[in-house]
């Protein structure tokens, strides 16, 4: 079988860490080259150099537009084309009661989370247009899609992420271009072990992911993002635009986290009261 990304061009912001490093480490295996994008620069350095010759890494603060503009200019310039834009990179920001945030905690916040975004979607349709062609991805969270899951800012930049993506394939695809946006849900990443037990490092702590996990018998990993992410750059998505993916084990859905075959509204079986004429059932 050929691989799925043979001869594309990607771009991953975030790529040193977490979802970005795994989508690279996959995209390269399904034949992409790649561009990764980061502030964290011996991490990408090492990841880049681990890729070989089809990964470059550079310094890319994505709250920046000269930045961002930059890292599109190069991912042209070493391999001539941009295939996808994987707008990934992301922090925690602002979090506390609404009344106690700073405005400039949540400008900071909105910057590496929501600017960024905006600023990957233009620079990437600005190359992609003449193309006509590209896919333009980018990381929100189920935290995005329902509240009083997550921080207040953080929250709003990923909601507003789901509607950039609608709002932005709207446009893009009278020029070829597909538009998704990916939600995962509590995954083993150093950003979500950092914000859930205070340790970057405790992404080790299998035992706690797997009793947080909605699905029974396994938890949220960055290569479920990085399986999403090559899949929707691949030509096997290529009628699929516009969406938002939840990969999050159903936790969106309504899925309980580590709850037991059978719970709660599952649990035992009464038979069904007929209620006569009321509903027009005799
Ligand atoms: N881990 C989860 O459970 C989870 C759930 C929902 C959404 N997300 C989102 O997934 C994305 C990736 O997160 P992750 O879990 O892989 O975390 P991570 O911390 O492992 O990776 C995030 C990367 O973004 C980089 N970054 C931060 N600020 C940057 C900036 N200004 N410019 C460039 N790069 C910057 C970091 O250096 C890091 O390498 C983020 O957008 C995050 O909000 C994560």
């Amino acid at each position: 079988m050929n691989p799925r990304l043979d001869g594309k061009v990607m771009v991953v912001t975030g790529g040193a860490s977490g979802f970005g490093a795994a989508t690279a480490r996959l995209a390269v295996a399904e034949g992409a080259r790649v561009v990764l994008a980061d502030v964290q620069d011996e991490r990408g350095h090492e990841i880049a150099e681990e890729l070989g010759e089809g990964a470059r890494y550079v310094h890319c603060d994505v709250s920046q537009e000269a930045d961002v503009a930059g890292v599109v200019d190069r991912a042209l310039e070493a391999f001539g084309q941009l295939d996808c834009m994987f707008n990934n990179a992301g922090i925690v920001g602002a979090r506390g009661p609404i009344d106690e945030i700073p405005l400039e905690e949540y400008e900071f916040t909105v910057g590496i989370l929501q600017r960024s975004v905006f600023l990957g979607m233009k620079h990437a349709a600005r190359v992609m247009k003449p193309m006509r062609s590209g896919v333009i991805l980018s990381t929100t969270s189920c935290v995005g899609l329902r509240g009083g899951l997550g921080p207040h800012v953080y929250a709003t930049c990923k909601a507003a992420i789901v509607g950039l993506t609608r709002n932005v394939a709207a446009e893009l695809g009278a020029w070829g271009i597909r538009v998704n946006a990916i939600a995962p849900g509590k995954h083993a990443t150093p950003m979500f072990a950092d914000a859930a037990f205070g340790d970057p490092g405790a992404v080790g702590n299998t035992d706690v992911f797997m009793k947080m996990s909605p699905l029974r018998g396994r938890f949220g990993t960055a290569e479920d993002i990085a399986e999403a992410a090559v899949w929707l750059t691949s030509d096997g998505a290529g009628f699929v635009s516009g969406v938002t993916l939840s990969v999050d084990g159903g936790l969106i859905a309504g899925t309980p986290e580590g709850a037991e075959p059978g719970h709660g509204l599952y649990a035992g079986h009464e038979p069904l009261i007929r209620e006569g004429g009321r509903r027009g059932m005799q």
